[in-house]
């Protein structure tokens, strides 16, 4: 007699959520998938692969997600994931509104002894104050009827190494049996470890700190590079040489700035929330306010470097290179190369923007279009295809200024080509 399958929604089909539900589809589950986005459950109705990495390819052809437009679709379902944004508004606040409201849908939909596991990033705290009053609310009892748990995801898009299945993870839960169930269900469908936290708070903050460390890493090296670029010295090499120490030194790369959904605002989360306790992160504001002003540092180093020819950015003809905040990926959350584009359009830069990732935002059609019509260039993505552009091509467009806000070009080439060359620190 063959097992019915067990039924578990997603909540949110993101960067996060749609690779957890076909990884969750090629074991033994039946999966719903439901998301506000109709455009996106349409893509996922088609078999389209949403999130473009090349494992989902691969996995696609083999699984199911059953789309559901109708929330009370997922009342069958004994596993609920809740993976929404948690995004921060204009002032840099956390704007926890898609926890609470994915939370109520699962609240009201769901039958008594549900698991709901928090994947989305939040603070230490959000799972206690925010999601379980919300299920308390609708008559729900933690730890009886229902049981909360929360497990981050670490996904790092792009990334041909590491994916959700093979990525370990932290689980956190209210208590015991939430805890149990949280790490059977990851256990099942991960090939990976599953370390159980004491607390939920202690999951919730593992992740916080994750993010955090990078930022304020990424500060410390970005603020390293302003530094020594005014005694002369090429911070790339430094780290590469102090990269050669076997421990204890982890290498961390300056550039424009940093982007994405995660890095440029987690840290965020960890400073409002300590505020509630009077409690100051001054060290995390710095390295905020350190990576927040990249963007605009890069746009002085081109300004720099126009003066050394005459020139000023109003009226200069400027080829951008890359929109999205990562390589490789048509991603633009938070990419600080959309500050540096507004700005020099403020500026009166006449800009030739060209992202392959990105045709939207492109006002020219590919790289070639870009060195025609362009005196100058600011690469703002490492993108493959600008790292395998020859050099003379620039040189043969006539690019007299090269901004390497990435320092991913080769320096000494381009100098022995009679261009002009500044990257981040060098
Ligand atoms: N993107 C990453 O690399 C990454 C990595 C690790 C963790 N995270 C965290 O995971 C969470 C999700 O990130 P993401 O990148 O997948 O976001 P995303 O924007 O790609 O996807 C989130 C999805 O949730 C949907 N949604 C919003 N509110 C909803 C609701 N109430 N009900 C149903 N669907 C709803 C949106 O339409 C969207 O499709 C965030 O907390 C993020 O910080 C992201």
């Amino acid at each position: 007699m063959s097992q019915e399958k067990q039924k578990v929604a997603v909540i949110g089909l993101g960067y996060v959520g749609f690779p957890l539900a076909v990884l969750a589809a090629t074991k033994d589950y039946e999966v719903f998938g439901y998301d506000k986005d109709e455009e996106k459950l349409s893509r996922i109705e088609k078999g389209e692969n949403i999130v473009g990495e090349e494992y989902i390819d691969e996995l696609l052809p083999k699984v199911k997600i059953n789309v559901a437009r109708d929330e009370t679709n997922l009342k069958q379902c004994k596993i609920f994931i809740i993976a929404v944004p948690t995004p921060v508004d204009e002032k840099y606040y956390p704007d926890l509104s898609f926890v609470r409201s994915a939370s109520e849908t699962v609240a009201k939909n769901m039958e008594s002894g549900a698991l709901v596991v928090v994947e989305s990033t939040i603070n230490p705290g959000v799972c206690e104050e925010i999601v379980k009053p919300v299920f308390e609310k609708k008559g729900w009892e933690v730890g009886k009827t229902v049981y909360i748990s929360h497990c981050p995801e670490r996904i790092n898009p792009g990334d041909s190494k590491w994916n959700v299945r093979n990525i370990p993870r932290v689980a956190g839960s209210f208590d015991e049996i939430g805890l149990k169930k949280t790490v059977d269900f990851y256990e099942s469908i991960l090939d990976a470890t599953v370390m159980p936290m004491k607390t939920i708070r202690e999951a919730e903050a593992a992740k916080i700190i994750e993010n955090s460390f990078r930022d304020v890493n990424i500060a410390f090296v970005n603020e390293l590079a302003k530094s020594f670029d005014l005694m002369g010295i090429d911070i790339v090499n430094v780290i590469r040489g102090a990269a050669t120490k076997p421990f204890a030194f982890m290498p961390h790369w300056p550039s424009r700035g940093v982007g994405g959904h995660c890095i440029p605002v987690d840290p965020y989360y960890l400073i409002e929330k300590a505020k509630e306790n009077d409690f100051d992160h001054r060290f995390l504001r710095n390295a905020r306010a350190i990576n927040n002003s990249m963007p605009h540092y890069t746009i002085e180093l081109l300004q720099n470097k126009l003066n050394e020819i005459e020139k000023s950015v109003k009226g200069t003809s400027i080829g951008i290179l890359g929109v999205s905040y990562k390589a490789n990926v048509g991603d633009l959350r938070e990419s600080p190369a959309l500050k540096v584009i507004e700005e020099l359009e403020k500026l009166g830069g006449r800009l030739n923007i060209f992202d392959p990732y990105l045709p939207k935002y492109s006002n020219v059609k590919n790289l070639d279009e870009v060195l025609e019509k362009s005196e100058v260039v600011v690469l703002l993505t490492n993108h493959s295809q600008f790292l395998n552009l020859p050099l003379e091509n620039f040189r043969d467009n006539g690019i007299r200024v090269i901004i390497d806000g990435l320092n991913c070009l080769d320096k000494e080439k381009i100098e022995s080509l009679g261009i002009i060359y500044k990257g981040i620190g060098r």
